[in-house]
């Protein structure tokens, strides 16, 4: 059983507010792409890796991950970014989807989303549970309580049965789901979780970044 993963980093990374794609910065020396790439294969459980890159960006992206199979131009927005990384693994069996933001992800969740689709779950994804009370703004600054049973919050890596996926991405069209589970719900599909980890969360914010670094250095 062959998986790739594909990474999407063709974003800008504007609310990092680092003046190039989020992608290249560095988290105490090394890349973030850098790190998500060498963070799969460095699983054992990943074949090969596809980095989607800003197209004006391919060669310096192509630089920071020696490792990685192929750097390929990203599209308008993540789904599009995803789609063209879907198109080079055609040999595939098992397609991992990763943010190069979380790239502190640990090698377990890697491991454990792999093995669940190996077992034969189509659509898997890494969830932590929701610390903070969580409320929904309504109108006019006024805010509801959401009741906090049950609720996750999804990571990535997340793992899929390559023609579910590319079903799921076939039948997008206009459809915009913030990730790839999403899109596999909207065909009917069913998603299971696994544990995700603290440190697989995503850097956006300057803060994220900082935090980033202090955890690689008390690692
Ligand atoms: O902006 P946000 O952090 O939610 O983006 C999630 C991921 O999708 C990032 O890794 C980003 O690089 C990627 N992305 C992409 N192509 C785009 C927009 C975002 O690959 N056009």
């Amino acid at each position: 059983m062959e998986v790739a993963a594909v990474v999407p980093a063709a974003g800008s990374g504007e609310r990092l507010g680092a003046g190039r794609p989020k992608a290249l910065v560095e988290v105490a020396g090394v890349a973030m792409v850098t790190r998500a790439v060498d963070g799969l294969l460095g699983s054992g459980v990943v074949d090969e890796v596809i980095v989607v890159a800003p197209p004006e960006h391919l060669e310096e992206m192509a630089k920071a991950v020696p490792t990685a199979g192929r750097v390929v131009p990203g599209g308008h927005d993540r789904v599009a970014s995803v789609a063209l990384g879907l198109a080079e693994v055609p040999g595939a069996d098992v397609v991992l989807v990763h943010d190069a933001a979380r790239c502190l992800c640990p090698a377990g969740v890697v491991s454990a989303v792999v093995a669940a689709v190996r077992a034969g779950h189509a659509a898997v994804v890494p969830a932590i549970p929701v610390a903070d009370t969580v409320r929904r703004a309504v109108d006019g600054g006024r805010v509801e309580l959401v009741d906090r049973t049950g609720l996750l919050a999804v990571q990535t890596p997340q793992g899929f049965d390559v023609d579910v996926l590319r079903r799921a991405h076939a039948a997008a069209g206009d459809h915009r789901a913030t990730d790839d589970a999403g899109l596999v719900e909207a065909i009917g599909g069913e998603v299971v979780t696994v544990p995700g980890d603290p440190r697989a969360f995503k850097i956006t914010t300057p803060l994220d970044l900082a935090m980033a670094e202090a955890l690689v250095r008390a690692l």
